[in-house]
């Protein structure tokens, strides 16, 4: 596993747009994975201007999606097909029909699930993974222990996750989702390049429980260091008890 130290979150975004930009130019069909959250969006940001500059060609590039509320509406605000569409597809100009992601509101949503796993395997399996990281070391939705070999699958958010995430529901947490479907973490493993981004002092102990931490199911993201090419990109304030 990599570590790289930044000053601060436009410093991180800057460099994970630029390793995106150079994927690109080398695989211009790169399947690019992405998540939500706050922690992205200074990556999405440098990468739109870099596309605005010319110096990169995202037309054929394709984005798959990480996770998803179950039961929300598509077109509802807060999915996160509608969240990606406004924070990714639209800044890079992208269309919906290079975007894969879950189903969130199938009746089946196991045959859902598996039938996502299968299209991102069909689609030739994704390129770079950007993941972020919740306060209780999550990455997608798969919460503290969560089986290390786990693939789509639902899940039921825990009661911290949810506050977490209530900012994103008008501060209201009754109207946070209980369950989601997400990518498994072995299904993340699978990438080619995770790069996960982590920027300020919340994040510090997840981020040391990551990288310095025993492999194990109570802090999900230390599943990247079974991974052979992790990159782990984090500003000073969450670097803070490595
Ligand atoms: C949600 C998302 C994760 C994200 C996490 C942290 O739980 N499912 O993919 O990493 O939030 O979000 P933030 O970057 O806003 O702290």
């Amino acid at each position: 596993m990599e570590v790289v130290i930044v000053p601060d979150a436009a410093a991180g975004g800057e460099l994970i747009a630029e390793a995106m930009a150079q994927l690109l130019r080398r695989k211009p069909d790169a399947l690019l994975g992405v998540a939500t959250g706050s922690t992205p969006l200074p990556v999405y940001q440098a990468l739109a201007a870099k596309v605005r500059a010319g110096a990169v060609d995202t037309s054929r590039a394709r984005i798959a999606q990480l996770d998803e509320y179950v039961g929300l509406p598509a077109e509802h605000p807060e999915s996160y097909r509608s969240v990606l569409h406004r924070e990714v597809l639209q800044p890079l100009g992208i269309t919906l029909d290079a975007f894969l992601g879950p189903d969130g509101t199938a009746q089946d949503i196991q045959a859902a699930c598996e039938a996502y796993d299968r299209a991102l395997a069909e689609a030739g399996g994704v390129d770079l993974q950007l993941l972020g990281i919740g306060t209780d070391g999550h990455i997608g939705f798969n919460e503290p222990c969560s089986s290390l070999t786990s693939r789509t699958r639902i899940k039921t958010l825990t009661e911290q996750t949810r506050i977490d995430n209530a900012r994103f529901f008008d501060g209201d947490i009754e109207q946070v989702p209980h369950h989601v479907v997400t990518q498994g973490i072995g299904t993340i493993l699978e990438a080619r390049h995770l790069v996960l981004l982590a920027t300020g002092e919340g994040k510090a102990d997840a981020v040391a429980a990551t990288v310095e931490g025993p492999l194990a199911a109570l802090c999900p993201a230390s599943a990247l260091q079974l991974h052979r090419h992790a990159t782990v990109v984090v500003d000073e304030a969450a670097a803070t008890k490595l």
